[in-house]
């Protein structure tokens, strides 16, 4: 009898390549490593030049090859994309397979079609990989964190983007640039709009929120601003006033009470943000992600490593397969374990409308260099209610004066309502940017 278990993977490209390289070298790691054995990897060309330890012979352009091979016990998803990669994962559910998944955005849209179907079919759908690379962060909301109630999950979950604005805000280097690098060290997905347009980043909180929340997320409804119009101005701006820009993801409970369905109110929203030089999440750089986790009774609790690239997300695929082969291993069957170890829903949420998402504010304005046009702006927002922090004028030129207000919380709505006011001043030329701040 073999007593190995066969692994097949749908994708070599940066992560799956990770996974072959711990898998072939097994010593020093857990013995349960050296009992795994890569059977058939699909690609979508076999012309492409590939380490010389993969024989040509386990290659396949057709996915389904890999799933139907009888030898194939775990199927690793790590081609990205949504189609054909749900159909494949639900395929391999089907057939009776377990299943590792790198893939945030079709957990993000599918978990829930995906996690009935292994629940019906009574295997795992593992995804620790999908959300902060090589950070523990799944497992640990799924079970370590389970008797808490929380109320916030936010952080830096994007690697790429947090690798340029370090660059950005170290180096003053153009963002454009750094971007390229980042796809060069294969942080970036394979269409980066998908990391510098915040979609990733909203597609890992959607899932983070699931988890933390208990109920499943409308991944469409999220507000979501990426970094793709940043400018280098603002990140001056904003280290000059103490704080660093960071992309941050936050999903929070909304102060509104449960509706009569029983749906959890929450607000999540994926946006630049100034976070203060003292606050832990300003020293996350490079491609490094921190998810701070907020609750009761634990307090705050924060995840801190490699967020993307090829070892440390290899290192959280491996980590759920040893997780699968463990269990079979035992002759465990699936649902012994359930729910600890595949998805589980226990609550409807919902979102809150993004009016009423409740934040600090940066914005730059441009305008005349007059007097009496920050007393104005100071009106407008006293009118309604909106207290500043600071009001601050910088650079003055033939383009006017940059004008630098951080408000106090303040509901998006209103917000909204005054800056429409203050962009209606005579003496307003331009509101420049608009960001968060924690
Ligand atoms: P990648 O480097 O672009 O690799 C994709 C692999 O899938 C390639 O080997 C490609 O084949 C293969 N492939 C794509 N479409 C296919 C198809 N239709 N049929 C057969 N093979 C196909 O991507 P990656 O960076 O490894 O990312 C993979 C997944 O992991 C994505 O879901 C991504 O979001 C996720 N992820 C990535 C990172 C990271 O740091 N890169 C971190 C966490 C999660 P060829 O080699 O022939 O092109
Ligand atoms: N492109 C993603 C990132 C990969 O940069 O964070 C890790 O999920």
């Amino acid at each position: 009898m073999d007593e190995n278990i066969g692994i097949g993977l749908l994708g070599l490209g940066t992560v799956g390549s990770g996974v072959v390289k711990i898998i072939q070298t097994p010593n020093g790691r857990n013995p349960l490593v050296g009992k795994l054995s890569i059977k058939r990897i699909a690609v979508r060309d076999l012309t492409k030049q590939r380490e010389a330890s993969i024989p040509q012979s386990i290659l396949t352009e057709r996915p389904d090859e890999v799933i139907d091979d009888p030898s194939v016990q775990i199927v690793i998803e790590v081609m990205g994309g949504i189609e054909p990669a749900r159909t494949l994962i639900l395929r391999a559910i089907k057939a009776g397979k377990s299943v590792v998944t790198a893939n945030k955005a079709v957990i993000a849209r599918h978990g829930e079609e995906i996690a009935i179907a292994a629940k019906e079919a009574g295997v795992y759908v593992l995804i620790e990989a999908a959300v902060g690379g090589g950070i523990p962060i799944i497992e640990p909301l799924k079970q370590s964190l389970g008797g808490n109630k929380i109320s916030r999950v936010s952080g830096i979950i994007n690697g790429t983007t947090n690798y340029i604005l370090t660059r950005m805000d170290k180096e003053g280097a153009d963002y454009s640039d750094v971007l390229k690098d980042a796809q060069e060290l294969g942080y970036a997905e394979s269409d980066p709009a998908a990391d510098v347009e915040g979609l990733d980043a909203a597609d890992k909180i959607a899932i983070l929120s699931g988890l933390a929340f208990g109920g499943a997320i409308n991944r469409d409804k999220i507000p979501t601003k990426g970094i793709n119009s940043l400018n280098n101005r603002d990140v001056n701006y904003a280290k000059r006033l103490g704080y660093v820009v960071k992309l941050l993801a936050i999903s929070e409970r909304h102060s509104k009470k449960q509706n009569k369905n029983d749906s959890l109110p929450l607000s999540l929203w994926v946006e630049p943000t100034l976070v203060p030089e003292k606050h832990p999440l300003s020293s996350v750089n490079d491609v490094n992600n921190a998810i701070l986790i907020e609750g009761s009774p634990i307090g705050q609790v924060m995840f801190y490593g490699p967020g993307a690239g090829s070892g440390p997300t290899a290192s959280a695929v491996v980590a759920d397969i040893l997780n699968i082969a463990g269990i079979q291993m035992m002759g465990l069957h699936s649902s012994i374990l359930d729910p600890l170890l595949s998805g589980s829903s226990w609550r409807k949420c919902h979102l809150a409308e993004e009016a009423e998402i409740n934040q600090k504010n940066y914005l730059r304005l441009i305008a005349e260099d007059t007097p009496g046009v920050i007393g104005k702006i100071g009106t407008i927002f006293g009118q309604r209610d909106i207290s500043i922090e600071s009001i601050v004028q910088f650079d003055a030129s033939e383009e006017g004066a940059e004008i630098v207000v951080i408000t106090h919380k303040v509901n998006k709505g209103k917000l909204k309502a005054a800056l429409l006011a203050i962009s209606n001043l005579s003496e307003i030329k331009d509101i420049a940017s608009h960001m968060g701040c924690l």
